[in-house]
């Protein structure tokens, strides 16, 4: 993943321009630029998404809308390991919150947050389409089924070294 300085610098900016570029703008493609642009670095800050408007001719607030819409577009970097813990409805009937409540308290931050070492982030997601293994939890690419929330710590403990 490419890492972006606190100011967007031009060889940024002119890779963004050519990711949107790629895309065919009549078609309403918002969406996929701002994965394609996410998977680059990471995350799609406010400079990000100014780029992405000005390229595609439409307002700041358009793209900053689809942005925040989005539980899995985020506007802040993730740590090295990104937990996503589902509260769609069968989930949350199954404890989703107690399992939340777990990493809370382990990694003593708050859905959206990173940790001070930069090695875990976490956020809720919508329904991961996994409904028959609820709750899930999915790190970076994984997904942990059936996750009660004294199986955090064991969780955590596939990435101590990582
Ligand atoms: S509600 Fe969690 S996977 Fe569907």
């Amino acid at each position: 993943m490419t890492s972006l300085a606190a100011k967007l610098s031009p060889h940024a900016t002119l890779e963004i321009r050519n990711i949107c570029r790629s895309f065919d703008s009549s078609k309403g493609e918002l969406i996929s630029i701002l994965h394609k642009t996410q998977d680059l670095y990471g995350y799609l800050p406010p400079d990000v998404q100014k780029v992405i408007a000005d390229e595609l001719d439409i307002s700041v607030s358009t793209v900053y809308g689809v942005v925040t819409f989005y539980s899995l577009f985020v506007m802040e970097p993730r740590g090295r390991h990104h937990i996503s813990v589902c509260t769609g409805t069968a989930c949350f009937v199954k404890g989703a919150m107690d399992v939340m409540d777990e990493f809370k308290l382990l990694l003593g931050i708050e859905p959206g947050e990173t940790t001070p070492d930069g090695k875990f982030s976490i956020s809720n997601l919508r329904c991961l389409g996994a409904c028959g293994l609820a709750p899930v939890v999915m790190v970076d690419k994984k997904i942990y089924g059936r996750v009660s929330h004294d199986e955090v710590i064991k969780i955590l403990d596939d990435y101590k070294d990582a």
